[in-house]
């Protein structure tokens, strides 16, 4: 029968054979997080399309030409997040989180929606894992980010990315800016696409960004942001890399990158590798010190970054970073006959609630039949029950990677003592050791 129909383009499935790669950097995520101070917020998947409008700004692609966006049956515009950033910070607005002692420091783990053509590392639905850090101007801040996402790949032992920096100003110096693009591009106007001539009247600088070819390489000569940083911007920009500077983080400044969305100001930096493609941009961010006041809250300054899974699992691929496999099974008690079957159950029940990955059969196999799966498993000790050891309370405990074998009682608290005795790996470590690092090969 055919199938009903399939995955829509642009998303992918994550299937149990590879969930454990995505288990792996949610744990790395989250205990660097928590080593920075960082506490989780989840927002909704979807929020008011008025949020990224204003927030993302309504010249950028992303709110232009890739939102999800559709009309509730009770008539409201909704909008599936095309990034965690706004509705973080719609939250914060929204709880008053602002009265908590500063900086405040949230992370989140999300999916995301944005309605590109797909290719490798350019998804419809992606997933992002973001650290935002609200109420502090000080440029040790910026590095401080910019350190908490070093610290990530570094964690994970990638090689040779490129920490790229920049300083894109405040309102102030960038009204100077704007003026000074607005007459390079205007000499291009008749070349540029339909969206960069009204972007040139409304916000020149999204013209930096365009995706057009044409556009792109007329970009090439605009003139560059930091040539027009007022006196306190190009301090703070001095600040920062004065701080990535004590903190040992290389970074080249590059003056050509603005981001694609509205809400940054000053510094805006993002991490590059040459080893996943066209979409080669791991991870993003920077300050925005206006967001919060633009949603109709007080001034508060912020910043933060999120980094695309898909790309940095892309990344890890490439570069032979292998993520350890989970055990499935640490004991495989198999069985013939019903009594012995009942006692199988019974085994595995007061294994398991001791922690240890016990599995015995539930299907119905045959003795030779349940012994296979129990290699597919990957057990790594087995037990066979049968009238016999039943009969006398004892059985052989083999190690199946050794071959070796022990006999083992089959009183339940005897049995468990002895068997964490030979194999304490098996008791479930907590996954956060687990994770404690990456092997390359
Ligand atoms: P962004 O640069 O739009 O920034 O996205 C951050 C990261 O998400 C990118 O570097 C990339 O790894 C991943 N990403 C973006 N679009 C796609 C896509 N279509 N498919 C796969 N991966 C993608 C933001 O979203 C900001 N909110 C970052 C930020 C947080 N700035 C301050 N705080």
């Amino acid at each position: 029968m055919a199938l009903i129909t399939k995955k829509p383009r642009g998303t992918e499935d994550v299937l149990p054979r590879d969930s454990y790669r995505w288990q792996f950097l949610e744990d790395i995520f989250r205990k660097e997080a928590k080593t920075y101070g960082y506490r989780e917020i989840r927002t909704p998947v979807f929020e008011h399309t008025e949020l990224f409008e204003r927030g993302v700004g309504d010249t950028t692609d992303v709110v232009q030409k890739e939102m999800y966006t559709f009309t509730t049956k009770g008539g409201d515009s909704i909008t599936l997040r095309p990034e965690g950033t706004a509705g973080a910070a719609r939250a914060l607005l929204e709880h008053g989180l602002f009265n908590d002692p500063l900086p405040i420091k949230n992370y989140y783990l999300t999916s995301c929606y944005r309605y590109e053509k797909p290719q490798a590392g350019r998804m419809r639905e992606f997933h992002q894992f973001g650290m935002e850090c609200y109420g502090t101007n000080n440029p040790a801040a910026d590095a401080e980010m910019i350190t908490a996402a070093k610290a990530i790949f570094d964690r994970l032992q990638i090689r040779d990315l490129r920490l790229e920096i920049n300083s894109i100003g405040c309102p102030a110096c960038r009204a100077e800016y704007h003026k000074a693009l607005k007459e390079y591009f205007s000499a291009y106007r008749d070349e540029l696409c339909d969206d960069c001539r009204d972007r040139l009247e409304r916000n020149p600088m999204r013209l930096l960004d365009c995706k057009v070819a044409h556009d792109h390489q007329i970009a090439e000569g605009a003139p560059t942001v930091l040539d027009y940083l007022c006196d306190e911007c190009r301090e703070h920009f001095d600040g920062v890399k004065a701080y990535l500077d004590a903190n040992g983080v290389a970074y080249t400044v590059n003056p050509k990158i603005v981001r694609g969305l509205d809400y940054y100001t000053k510094t805006v930096f993002e991490f590059i590798s040459g080893d996943i493609g066209a979409q080669s941009t791991v991870c993003g961010g920077g300050r925005y010190d206006g967001l919060l006041e633009e949603l109709g809250g007080n001034a508060m300054p912020a910043l933060g970054f999120a980094l695309g899974i898909e790309r940095l699992l892309m990344l890890l691929e490439a570069q032979g970073v292998r993520i350890p496999e989970p055990e499935t099974c640490g004991i495989f008690i198999a069985s013939m006959g019903d009594k012995a079957h009942r006692a199988a159950s019974a085994l595995t029940t007061a294994l398991r609630s001791a922690g240890i990955q016990a599995e015995f059969d539930v299907v119905g196999r045959g003795l030779r039949a349940q012994m296979k799966y129990a290699d597919k498993l990957n057990a790594k000790y087995s037990v066979v029950l049968g009238d016999n050891e039943i009969e006398q309370g004892s059985a052989k405990l083999k190690n199946m990677r050794t071959g070796e074998q022990h006999d083992i009682s089959l009183d339940i608290d005897a049995f468990i003592e002895e068997f964490v005795r030979l194999d304490i790996d098996t008791l479930l470590t907590p996954v956060l050791e687990e994770a404690d690092g990456a092997i390359t090969e």
